[in-house]
């Protein structure tokens, strides 16, 4: 079925009319107290994780309403064209298979194209890929001269790395510490390599195109450093992550991970680039972070869209987005290991849906990506939460919360259990509110909430999360019709640097506007 967008079809009139007569005024005070079965009619058991979506502003008639909507933007058809590998990210004219990442090699599903079209046989390379990955991973884990693993990368070749080693410190090798250099500024650099020594240290050169400028200038600079400091083993001491290998080589590096082009960079960090996850929680850890992501694969690919939860999240986005009107979502995981997780949801969903053209390139008459934004609880609690219970702008929230903490409740007594209690009263607050002494102690309630419950955050259990997240991005971006596998919107700043920083020598400011040329004068 060919891909309708979403303000063409039946559905979307049908949801406005729904929005107007009884959406609007939704209560979810009032749908609890209609409905004693509400928690379990919105809620969905989905591979590692439990969703409660029942304090969400939707009802019966909203979310078939909402089905029928992806059912007639051909959800499910497109869908199944991205585990089929067909190019649906049009504009680069590449297939989407990152979830052939995770797919075991036992698995009898291949995507279509690729064995058709004989793409060599992706899935074997892969796995070979895969396995010398974790091979190197397992070496350098029992290299115990090498102490120090510093990976140089941003954007996807960081975010996602980055929020895996902290998420899964519980699993983490001791003996290694893994620090994540991304930012141009040369500060951070200089920071991390005060802290390591060049005989023991690693370093992991993370770029799906090589040509990255912080990922080139931070490299640059670890390299002479390394050199500077009488190190000369740079096969020993550096490794790159990328799809550019013949760069990579010339650079002066010859152990090498690649990976393909139909991986998109925030969606790398089940491949290659997910070497430092590898290294921290080994080849078993990996596979088993592979694995939970492949469950959620399989659940988005074959559970019916009603009690699918990707496709319900990616729904509820939409109804907030395009009908609530609200612009942002806070992302509250109660977890401090899960501390760049806001950071991380934010490239995922900005980066892939934060569109204004649909996939013909015609203007968007309605809102797409919302803004996401977000702290670990109990922390967003002491800053920000004020503004989410008693504010003019009702921002829905995304909690996540996980049942059993990493450490043992014996060592810290107290900790965990008021960390839930926390996290339970938080979504109860917003959504009950309170009518006190007036004006400023009231709370005026029904402010909606997700929940998202792990038993434990595992391996398996955060690779499900991540890959719920992707494909939930997935729906909204297939209903709203845009392409969410490219990000043209980030070449324009990148050009603009590279005229800009002869200037700041020259001083050149001929074409420039007032205020850049105002600016760039004072910065000289
Ligand atoms: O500038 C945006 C971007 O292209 C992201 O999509 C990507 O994750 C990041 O830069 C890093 O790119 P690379 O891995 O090629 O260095």
């Amino acid at each position: 079925m060919k891909p309708v967008r979403c303000d063409r079809t039946p559905a979307w009139g049908e949801l406005k009319a729904c929005f107007e007569a009884s959406g609007q005024n939704f209560d979810l005070r009032e749908a609890f107290s209609r409905d004693p079965h509400r928690f379990e009619a919105f809620s969905q058991d989905a591979p590692h994780v439990f969703a409660d979506l029942s304090k969400n502003l939707i009802d019966a008639d909203s979310q078939a309403l909402l089905l029928a909507l992806a059912r007639q933007c051909g959800l499910e058809s497109q869908r199944d064209a991205m585990f089929a590998g067909e190019r649906i990210n049009r504009t680069e004219n590449r297939a989407v298979m990152h979830f052939l990442l995770r797919n075991p090699p036992s698995a009898q599903y291949i995507p279509a194209q690729v064995a058709i079209n004989k793409v060599a046989d992706a899935q074997a390379e892969v796995e070979t890929t895969l396995n010398a990955m974790l091979d190197y991973a397992e070496q350098v884990r029992a290299d115990e001269a090498i102490t120090d693993i510093v990976n140089i990368g941003i954007g996807g070749s960081d975010l996602g790395p980055q929020m895996a080693v902290l998420a899964l410190g519980e699993f983490a090798t001791a003996g290694k510490r893994i620090h994540f250099v991304s930012n141009i500024d040369g500060d951070e650099l200089a920071a991390v390599l005060r802290l390591v020594k060049p005989e023991n240290t690693l370093f992991l050169v993370a770029s799906k195109t090589f040509t990255t400028t912080e990922t080139m200038t931070n490299a640059h600079s670890a390299k002479a450093w390394f050199e500077a400091q009488g190190g000369h083993d740079i096969a020993r001491h550096f490794a790159a992550l990328t799809t550019n290998v013949a760069a990579a080589n010339d650079f002066g590096i010859t152990t090498t991970f690649g990976f393909w082009d139909w991986v998109g960079g925030r969606y790398s960090l089940w491949s290659a680039i997910g070497l430092p996850i590898a290294i921290a929680i080994g080849a078993a850890g990996f596979r088993d972070f592979l694995a939970g992501a492949h469950a959620m694969d399989e659940h988005f690919r074959t559970a019916e869209l009603a009690h699918n939860l990707p496709v319900r999240l990616g729904l509820l986005d939409v109804w907030y987005r395009n009908f609530h009107g609200f612009s942002s979502r806070t992302i509250a995981p109660y977890s401090s290991a899960l501390r760049r997780w806001p950071a991380y949801l934010q490239q995922l969903e900005m980066e892939s849906n934060g569109k204004r053209v649909d996939q013909d390139g015609q203007p968007l008459p309605f809102d797409t990506s919302p803004l996401l934004w977000g702290e670990p609880g109990t922390n967003g609690q002491h800053a920000y939460f004020q503004m989410l219970h008693q504010g003019t702008s009702v921002v829905p929230v995304e909690f996540v919360a996980i049942k059993q903490a990493a450490h043992a409740p014996d060592d810290l007594p107290g900790h965990h259990g008021k960390l839930l209690a926390n996290v339970l009263a938080q979504a109860q607050a917003l959504m009950q509110g309170k009518v006190d002494a007036g004006g400023h102690r009231d709370f005026p309630g029904n402010r909606p909430s997700t929940f998202l419950l792990l038993e434990r955050l595992t391996p398996a259990s955060l690779g499900a999360l991540i890959a719920l997240q992707e494909h939930r991005v997935f729906v909204s971006g297939a209903i709203w019709g845009i392409n969410s596998f490219d990000q043209w919107g980030v070449e324009l700043g990148k050009v603009l640097a590279k005229d800009i920083e002869p200037r700041l020598q020259s001083g050149n400011i001929s074409g420039l506007d007032g205020s850049t040329a105002g600016l760039l004068q004072r910065l000289r």
